[in-house]
């Protein structure tokens, strides 16, 4: 696909998620390039219908961008339960497992997530394989980052400490901490590393999402038009 199917794909299926948005909603803002257009829609909505909505961002980037649309903010405290949320993914597998964290927001991502009684899930068709294999970012405590670095290998994986761009030494998250980018090659049984991962002290959080499958609905972009895939 060239680049500007791409955008396209990715226009189609953000723009499909705001479709879905109804008056009144609490709505999960996830963080990327998908969901942008998720929130342009929404922001035009707003403008045009007066669509009246309050959105809850993933990250410092889904609140900046949320703002220049237009889109009333608030937080998980004020709506500790959402209706819906609308975010990417870096991989999607055919039971709807995912991979998400290339932009860091995971911890926050998946905290929205578990909040919404329903997730949109917006992804161009090169997102969608039949066995995950992306590195799994892990959100980790600075404090613990060795021994955190250490378990996750004899988990397999080749954890690698994710570096700044035009920002010498360690990508730092909106939550403080670091993230470790582990490569396990193709991952079987997503939910049993899911839960390996959470239960190592440090690792705040890690990029698996296994538990959500039977409230997400994943909007895959083409470069004309979209196709919905639900396990419901
Ligand atoms: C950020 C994420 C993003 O949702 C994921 O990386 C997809 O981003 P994009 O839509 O730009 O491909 O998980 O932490």
């Amino acid at each position: 696909m060239t680049a500007a199917g791409q955008v396209e794909s990715k226009r189609n299926a953000g723009y499909r998620a705001a479709a879905m948005v109804e008056d009144g909603m609490a709505v999960g803002l996830g963080t990327g390039s998908t969901v942008f257009f998720a929130m342009e829609r929404l922001g035009e909505r707003i403008a045009r219908e007066g669509l009246r909505i309050t959105g809850v961002p993933t990250s410092y980037q889904a609140a900046i961008r949320a703002r220049r649309y237009g889109i009333p903010l608030s937080s998980l405290d004020e709506h500790p339960e959402l209706d819906i949320a609308i975010d990417g993914a870096d991989q999607v597998d055919p039971g709807l497992n995912l991979i998400k964290g290339r932009g860091a927001a995971l911890l926050r991502e998946k905290c929205v997530c578990d909040a919404a009684r329903e997730v949109i899930i917006v992804v161009g068709p090169t997102k969608m394989v039949d066995t995950l294999n992306a590195p799994v970012p892990v959100e980790v405590l600075p404090f613990g980052v060795a021994g955190v670095s250490r378990r996750l290998s004899l988990l397999g994986a080749a954890p690698v400490l994710r570096e700044g761009v035009k920002k010498d030494g360690p990508v730092v998250t909106d939550n403080g901490n670091f993230i470790l980018d582990c490569g396990f090659g193709a991952i079987g049984e997503p939910r049993d590393l899911e839960a390996a991962i959470a239960a190592i002290p440090g690792a705040l959080e890690c990029g698996l999402f296994t538990a959500y499958k039977e409230k997400i609905t994943v909007i895959v972009g083409e470069e004309t038009g979209c196709r919905v895939v639900s396990l419901h």
